[in-house]
């Protein structure tokens, strides 16, 4: 800023003292006509001398003024920016709330009636899985906003990912068998024991499967994966053959309510919050989420854990010693 400040004066101060010199010209030559007693140097001094500090003063003013005026018009739009996504924020889980609570409502309502006593095992399912889902959009944000706010507390303990992937798959086996998918496992031995928080993970392979699953029709493949890179880092994730992300939407996809296209059976049922939450629980532990993935042909998403947090697992501590 100093910098711009000095060159600005410069410029500036060299207009009046151009002026003090042709005044001087003028004065010297052409009323006094005294070729002898010409002082250009004096004048050019006193010029100097008075134009620098007042053109520094008016320069240094105005920059202020400028810098002043680019912050707050930059905190207007912040603030702006801020307050869209709020209402965004607002309108989206309004609508998102409202479906099932409709569906509570209406068939608790139709359980009251007598006329319907034959059907009242179908509307009592109807409501426990419109509660159920309305239960885990509500801890989804909860767990969004503890992250956001940077108040989501790291349990670490040491956590090994062939067991966490295998629990993982009993978890989803079901629903990947009525899909038509097959899913796979491709862990790599003797992995390192990852120092972390335990719900966390699962939480985030499980995001990353119902994705897979969703994503993917019917005769198609989903597998888990975890193994070390050459830098000595822990990366896990979930790979599929499925509907794939267009390059457009792949990074919308990791914002809060960021959706690609759903041209799948069955993939309307989201809200858009997995990604967002598997790149907050990741960020927290110090590692990153990225993802690859081509229309039509499939999607790999990849967790990577930082060197720092893996350890040997209790029985390989006991042979080293
Ligand atoms: N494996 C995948 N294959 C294809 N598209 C995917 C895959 N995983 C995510 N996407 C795209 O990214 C979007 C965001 O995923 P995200 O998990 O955040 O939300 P969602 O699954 O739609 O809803 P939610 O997870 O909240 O139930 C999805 O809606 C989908 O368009
Ligand atoms: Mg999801």
């Amino acid at each position: 800023m100093f910098r711009e400040k000095l060159l600005t004066t410069l410029i500036w101060s060299a207009v009046p003292i151009a002026g003090a010199m042709l005044a001087d010209y003028a004065i010297t030559i052409l009323l006094l006509h005294a070729w002898q007693s010409y002082t250009p140097l004096i004048t050019l001094s006193v010029a100097i001398v008075v134009s620098l500090p007042v053109c520094y003063a008016l320069v240094s003013g105005r920059i202020e003024l400028r810098h002043a005026r680019d912050a707050l018009s930059a905190a207007r739009d912040t603030a702006v920016g801020a307050n869209q996504m709020k209402t965004l924020f607002f309108a989206n889980m309004s609508h998102e709330l409202r479906t099932p609570l409709n569906a509570i409502i209406g068939f608790s309502e139709l359980l009251a009636l007598d006329a319907f006593t034959a059907k009242r095992r179908e509307y009592a399912d109807l409501i426990h899985s419109s509660g159920t889902h309305l239960l885990g959009l509500v801890n989804d944000l909860l767990d969004l906003a503890r992250i956001e706010a940077g108040k989501f507390e790291l349990r670490a303990e040491s956590v090994s990912l062939e067991e966490l992937i295998g629990e993982c798959a009993r978890t989803v086996e079901v629903r990947a068998r009525e899909s038509g998918i097959g899913l796979m496992r491709r862990v790599a031995p003797e992995l390192p024991y990852a120092l972390a928080d335990r719900r966390a993970l699962k939480q985030i392979l499980l995001n990353l499967l119902t994705n897979a699953i969703k994503f993917t029709r019917r005769d198609g493949t989903v597998e888990m994966f975890a193994r070390l890179t050459s830098s000595g880092e822990l990366v896990f994730g979930v790979k599929d053959d499925g509907i794939g992300i267009a390059d457009e939407d792949q990074a919308r996809v990791f914002e809060r309510f960021g959706q690609g296209r759903h041209d799948v059976a069955g993939a309307d049922e989201g809200t858009g919050l997995g990604l967002p939450i598997v790149k907050g629980l990741i960020e927290a532990h110090g590692g990153r989420v990225s993802l690859e993935s081509r229309l039509g042909e499939g999607t790999c998403v990849t967790v990577t854990l930082p060197r720092d947090r893996l350890v040997l697992p209790l029985k390989d501590i006991a042979l080293a010693s």
